[in-house]
């Protein structure tokens, strides 16, 4: 693992919120519901998000940038970890300047699983508590049934799928000193719900994660962390050029869309960012499909 750009380490546990949401108190019951509901820090003026930071992983591009970009704005510490160290670089480079944010570059290949206990060491001696966890890292390899071979196989189940769950057990220990407010959120796909025959390992990895997030949400509840998974549709980033070859090809694709428009990224960042939030306390276990209506549509 390579890293970069270190800023100032900020260790110091997170303190506690002093007032319930209902800021009720003085009889048992109320004591016992003020507890409870510090899960839900208020105010919510940077949009009920926890101060502690977040790892995006992929966050190099595409999703995970936008993703990185809208949690900088609303003031969380962000680690970028992409295999592309230059392009990690440039965006944590990016949200330090467009908002004042703690940011760091980490250049790590997420199915190097052996590597990633240093990258969460990393991570919180230069950004403090870790609190959340973003799976945007992900590949997609042409690959019908009759084409599949194991290497394919085996790549993309590694980090589309294989990686969240390891990326999970090795940020376990953080999140849960980062409670109350930890939250993990995997990026799956349409994919998970409608079959694209062309990518059939893609497909499988983006069904197992909602696998994943249904067991990981039982298994990490009780500790304070939720995990949710978010199922975007067509969205225009890197992974999608060579399918939107053309602004013809774009609007054609515009017209099996109820919203008439393929997503940008931002679409699907802000939906991460709530989920990441306070906003979303009691979502877990769930996943958001985020696709302009297509899963919602009949084909025949
Ligand atoms: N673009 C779409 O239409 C679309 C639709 C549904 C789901 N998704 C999913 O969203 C996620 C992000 O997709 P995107 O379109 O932003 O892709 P992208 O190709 O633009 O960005 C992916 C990023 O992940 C990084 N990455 C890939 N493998 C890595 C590895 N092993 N270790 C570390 N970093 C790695 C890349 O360097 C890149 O920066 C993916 O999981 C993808 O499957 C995308």
């Amino acid at each position: 693992m390579a890293t970069t750009k270190p800023v100032s380490p900020k260790t110091e546990k997170r303190s506690r919120p002093a007032e319930s949401v209902t800021g009720r108190s003085g009889t048992a019951t109320a004591t016992k519901r003020d507890r409870r509901s510090q899960t839900r820090r208020i105010p919510i003026e940077h949009l009920g998000s926890p101060s502690t930071a977040v790892v995006i992983t992929g966050g190099g591009e595409g999703i995970g940038e936008a993703s990185a970009l809208r949690l900088a704005e609303a003031g969380r510490p962000v680690a970028i970890w992409d295999k592309d160290a230059e392009r990690a670089d440039e965006v944590a480079l990016a949200c330090r300047d467009r908002f004042g944010t703690q940011a760091i570059g980490v250049a790590i290949d997420v199915t190097h699983t052996r590597e990633l206990d240093d990258a969460v060491l990393f991570t919180r001696n230069n950004l403090g508590v870790i609190g959340g966890l973003v799976h945007a890292a992900g590949v997609i390899r042409a690959n019908a049934i009759d084409q599949l071979s194991d290497e394919i196989w085996d790549e993309t189940m590694a980090v589309n799928l294989r990686a969240a769950a390891m990326l999970t057990k090795a940020l376990t220990p953080a999140l849960v000193e980062a409670t109350p407010g930890s939250a993990i959120v995997y990026v799956s796909s349409m994919d998970a719900f409608v079959s694209n025959k062309l990518v059939s390992a893609y497909d499988a990895s983006k069904a197992g994660l909602l696998g994943l997030t249904r067991s990981a949400a039982h298994a990490l509840g009780p500790s304070g962390i939720r995990v949710n998974a978010v199922c975007p549709g067509y969205v225009r980033t890197q992974m999608t050029d060579l399918l939107f070859a053309t602004e013809a090809v774009i609007d054609h694709i515009a017209t099996k869309i109820p919203l008439l428009r393929v997503a940008e990224a931002d679409d699907i960042a802000t939906v991460i960012r709530f989920l990441l939030s306070d906003e979303a306390a009691y979502v877990t276990g769930s996943s958001i499909t985020v696709d302009g209506g297509v899963t919602s549509t009949r084909t025949s």
